[in-house]
């Protein structure tokens, strides 16, 4: 689909041809001279529209405006979030087969970057459409998308960052949909080399006999009862300094989870094709670094295989030896995320990271904890999981922190290994981050837990491309950080934006 941002009054936008013109009125609409105006006036005045966001007045062939639909609708504060609130409710109307072309015009003097990025996204994510194993998949029907701005050059960086933003969501919820037939380690490995394609992006796959020889028997435990061969992907995103600290993003790549010898139950077992979204979601973070290219590093590690019961798979009571070279009891295979991710994080350590985030599907009690809104956050570090926390505020992707006190750890004590890799069915979510927390030794680390938040279950089944709007958010906020010391920041924008004008 084709974005395009343009400075665009509401007496202009009444001349642009398209199946829908959405007027985004914000509470206290000053309205001009021109037609639109004066029937937004008219609509407020008689109370058949109120400019709240989620609210709508949808009408047709209006005299003097060349779209076929209009649809006046509520955008209250003008925030970001209601920009998104308000555009989701006209979800159908945006995704209709009729609708090919698609204005949003916000109908005020001004406008913040974020809600015109809120705006791009919104849209993208209204009008999605999964095709790829349909044999008359119906692609997205809308082609073509105008946000219509009061300033054009005011809200660039915050349109691009939503097309950039857009990109990368839409390639994490491809690979999150894709059947696990169709989305194995070596298919996500090729998806991560194709990244490589972008300016300063590279990728290097690692294969058995690496993983053997860097000692992961964490992760080798878990890939052991699959056909399917392992794959270790690594990903570079080099846009500050060779000397400058990456920030490490590590996914957990389960591509298909059957819980192995101690195996899950049937009903909505298909589901377990989304545990690789933790992975897909570093893919789509680096998808969205190509575009917007921030002078920062990054280092993306995938883990990926699939969780199966075989002859020849891990058993329940095995003792494995992991990269760190301590010892884990495994008692249940179903806990097999954080056997891949701990030897991810310990090969991350390689990089000296200035962060040490992962990104997982990692417990059904995050689900039960969180439930689908906020993602679990689990950090080692207060500055890094308050940086975390406001960019998911920022970004509409929100997550939630989750406490680690030591006394959490007691249950993953164990009698024939160093430790075991589950404690019991409390407090599950924070067990398992306790577990992932004895391989990150001093680095500044934080774990998202997007059980409840990467994929929707029901008739709306599917992912949902989180955490990537927040990740991309967080990084750069850290590039921002890196270029500009606090004092000069506000002095360099305000030059940037006199230079555009
Ligand atoms: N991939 C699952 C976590 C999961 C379960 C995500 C349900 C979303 C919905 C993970 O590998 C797993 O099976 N975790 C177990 C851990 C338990 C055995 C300690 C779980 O949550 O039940
Ligand atoms: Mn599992
Ligand atoms: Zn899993």
């Amino acid at each position: 689909m084709n974005f395009d941002l343009k400075t665009l009054p509401l007496a202009a936008a009444a001349a642009e041809k398209c199946d829908l013109l959405v007027v985004l009125v914000p509470e206290g609409f000053k309205p001009g001279k021109d037609a639109l105006s004066s029937l937004v006036a008219l609509a407020l005045k008689h109370g058949d529209f109120v400019a709240k966001a989620g609210k709508h007045l949808p009408m047709y062939q209006v005299p003097a405006v060349a779209a076929r639909r209009v649809v006046l609708a509520g955008l209250g504060d003008s925030s970001a979030r209601a920009v998104r609130q308000t555009l989701l409710a006209l979800g159908s109307a945006i995704k209709a087969p009729q609708t090919r072309r698609v204005v949003v015009c916000f109908a005020a003097s001004t406008v913040a970057p974020d809600a015109v990025n809120a705006a791009v996204q919104a849209v993208a994510e209204a009008s999605y459409a999964y095709t790829t194993t349909k044999s008359k998949g119906e692609p997205r029907v809308l082609s073509r998308c105008i946000a219509g701005v009061p300033d054009a050059t005011a809200v660039r960086e915050g349109f691009d960052r939503g097309v950039a933003l857009v990109a990368g969501v839409e390639l994490a919820r491809e690979w999150g949909n894709r059947p696990a037939n169709h989305a194995t380690p070596s298919l996500l490995a090729d998806a991560a080399k194709a990244l490589a394609k972008l300016p300063r992006i590279q990728c290097k796959v690692h294969g058995l006999a690496e993983v053997a020889r860097l000692g992961m028997g964490a992760f080798m435990a878990v890939a052991r009862g699959s056909e399917e061969p392992l794959r270790f992907i690594e990903l570079r995103y080099n846009g500050a300094a060779r000397t400058d600290a990456p920030v490490v993003l590590v996914g957990k790549g389960i591509t298909f989870d059957t819980g192995g010898i101690s195996i899950k139950p049937a009903p909505e077992m298909d589901e377990m094709k989304f545990d690789m979204c933790g992975a897909a979601s570093v893919l789509g973070v680096f998808r969205a670094l190509g575009d917007l290219q921030p002078p920062i590093n990054v280092v993306g590690l995938i883990p990926a295989c699939e969780n199966m019961p075989d002859g020849r798979a891990v058993k329940p009571g095995d003792v494995v030896t992991s990269m760190s070279g301590q010892t884990i009891e495994i008692l249940n295979t179903d806990a097999e995320g954080r056997l891949v991710l701990c030897d991810a994080l310990t090969y991350a350590a390689r990089f000296k990271p200035s962060a040490l985030v992962d990104i997982a599907t990692l417990t059904g009690a995050c689900v039960i904890a969180l439930g689908g809104v906020r993602s679990g956050l689990f950090a080692n570090n207060d500055a890094l999981a308050d940086a975390m926390q406001q960019a998911g505020d920022t970004a509409l992707d929100p997550c939630w922190r989750m406490p680690l006190d030591d006394d959490y750890a007691e249950g993953l004590k164990s009698n024939f290994a160093d430790m075991g890799n589950v404690a019991g069915r409390a407090g599950g979510s924070i067990t398992a981050a306790k577990f992932l927390q004895k391989f990150v030794g001093e680095t500044p680390w934080a774990h998202l837990d997007i059980a409840g938040t990467a994929w929707k279950g029901g008739t709306a089944k599917g992912s949902t491309g989180r955490p990537v709007a927040l990740l991309v958010q967080y990084l750069l906020r850290q590039a921002e950080a890196a270029v500009a010391p606090p004092v000069a920041r506000g002095r360099s924008k305000a030059k940037k934006s006199v230079e555009a004008g």
